[in-house]
């Protein structure tokens, strides 16, 4: 799987899992890895190719990330970008101003397609620009291969020692066909094959558990969300009933959820499943609770609890397996520590498991490939593109306390609302939605009746990150329809609204 690798090392760059990304998608395995990496260490993974990526110092900075001069000399095609041209041309002799201007945007960039990383461009290309230092004077050996008005060397390279560097920002969609001058790079200069794909991670990666566990025992806490369920398919695969995955259900899972989730791995893959129904111990604790952070800790130390006496009447277990994927670990120090992410985002390192070594298959995946290993192994897509679902579940849509028969009423009107949202095909597009148990009761009239009920509130947000958000321009006719279903089909609720705050100022979450 990872013969052919290309290293990223790391600056700190706000793109740096991007190029990762995108170098990935065509179809090369890469690794993001701390830019103060030893020469031993890329000798050791011998790469075909090395990136350099962008950062926010300036390499006249006191603190600014420096290399090592060897870099250049190991035979190994270097792309450095932004902040990575800058250090290259530097470190080998040239000379880089410290301009006081900055330029941002997409520029439209003259181009020099005879270089082998620029070829298949026309004369000029609008790149995205984002920097204020750039390269005066390019080093000895190297030639200038693009420009714009403001940067008289917006790339340069020497081809007998395979070192390229350019200004613009390749890897963003601001670029137009950016993705090509990553190819080139890939393709024509580092001579790579592009033969990996995400299809043969799965057998790959159960061959490798199977060789590394052997007839050890694992553990692993199933939340129905899509991390931890393709770990535990692809750790079942590996060990079968040497697996036992411990499902907590508190109750505050969507409608039906908790079924499917048994339905799927005790049935379908036949997992060793322990699902712990706890919803009246959980309930019994958040009795009377409205403050949203206090639910919060209640639910994530509960959780524990249940989960840790589960464990307890397993016994001691060599591997606990983890649903860490790669964002996780780039974000937390470029591998150089590992995280360990806890279950519903909870507490820390479940310490009071007694295992000996922590699995992570998911370790080496961005979200994407995780989920085309779940369709690879036969998890339903359903599972495999639930939007994302906080840890505390319902418990933080039912504003203020909570009470079964809130829960259901939740529960009712929200499945109405992915029914509508799902039939009417907006599922792809919005990134999640969900609906909101106000604590607001109001007047309302029903046949002759006057009642005094409950509002819904319906959420409904486009975005890629979940910092930031819009909210959806669900079309009208839709929100009528279930407007008028929640109403009708469930019982005490008698006003529904939408809410039309986008992401900040308001959060995704009411609580
Ligand atoms: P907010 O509400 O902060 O949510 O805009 C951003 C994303 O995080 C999810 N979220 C949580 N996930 N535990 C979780 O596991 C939590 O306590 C929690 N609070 C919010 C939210 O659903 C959204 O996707």
């Amino acid at each position: 799987m990872k013969n052919e690798l290309i290293l990223i090392l790391d600056f700190g760059g706000q793109y740096n899992q991007l190029i990762a990304r995108r170098v990935r998608e065509c179809n090369v395995y890469s690794e993001v890895v701390p830019y103060d990496i030893s020469i031993e260490k890329i000798k050791e993974k011998n790469p075909k190719g090395i990136i350099f990526t962008g950062g926010p110092a300036s390499v006249y900075g006191k603190d600014a990330p420096k290399c090592k001069k060897e870099i250049f000399e190991l035979g190994i095609p270097i792309l450095g970008i932004c902040y990575g041209m800058q250090l290259m041309a530097l470190t080998l002799g040239g000379n880089v101003l410290s301009a006081n201007k900055r330029e941002y945007g997409t520029t439209e960039v003259s181009i020099d397609n005879t270089s082998l990383l620029l070829q298949g461009f026309e004369s000029t290309n609008g790149f995205l620009m984002s920097h204020t230092d750039y390269v005066e004077t390019v080093p000895e050996g190297f030639r200038k291969i693009s420009s714009t008005p403001s940067c008289p060397n917006a790339g340069m390279e020497n081809p007998e020692k395979k070192l390229y560097g350019i200004q613009f920002h390749p890897e963003v969609n601001h670029s137009i066909n950016g993705i090509q001058v990553i190819k080139n790079f890939l393709f024509n200069i580092c001579h790579c094959t592009g033969d990996w794909i995400i299809s043969s991670f799965a057998q790959e990666s159960i061959q490798k558990l199977k060789e590394k566990i052997g007839n050890g025992k694992a553990l692993c806490a199933l939340s129905g969300g899509v991390d931890s369920s393709v770990s535990a398919i692809l750790l079942s695969k590996a060990i079968g009933k040497n697996l036992t995955c411990i499902f907590v259900d508190h109750g505050l899972l969507r409608k039906n959820e908790g079924d499917e989730v048994e339905e799927i791995f005790r049935n379908q893959f036949d997992i060793n499943l322990i699902r712990v129904n706890a919803k009246e111990r959980f309930l019994e604790k958040l009795a009377g609770v409205t403050d949203p952070e206090k639910k919060r800790k209640i639910i994530g130390e509960e959780f524990i609890r249940v989960f840790e006496e589960e464990a307890k009447k397993l016994g001691s277990v060599d591997f606990l397996v983890q649903g860490t994927i790669y964002p996780d670990v780039i974000e937390s120090g470029l591998g150089k520590s590992s995280v360990i992410k806890s279950h519903h985002n909870v507490g820390g390192l479940p310490d009071y498991v007694d295992f000996k070594e922590i699995v992570e298959p998911l370790r080496d995946l961005f979200k994407d490939e995780v989920r085309k290993t779940g369709l690879e192994l036969g998890i339903p897509e359903n599972l495999v593109y639930r939007q994302p679902f906080p840890g505390p579940g319902l418990a933080i849509r039912v504003i203020g306390d909570i009470t079964d028969d809130k829960l259901t009423i939740l529960k009712d009107a929200d499945s109405i609302f992915r029914e509508e949202i799902a039939k009417a095909g907006l599922h792809k597009s919005i990134n999640q939605y969900f609906a909101v148990l106000t604590n607001l009761k109001s007047v309302g009239v029903m046949g002759d009746e006057r009642t005094y009920d409950y509002t819904i509130a319906l959420r409904a947000v486009e975005t890629t990150d979940f910092m930031t958000g819009i909210w959806s321009k669900i079309p009208y006719d839709i929100l009528e329809k279930v407007s008028s279903r929640i109403v009708n089909e469930v019982n005490h609720v008698n006003r529904v609204v939408y809410d039309i705050t986008s992401k900040p100022p308001a959060t995704i979450e009411w609580e």
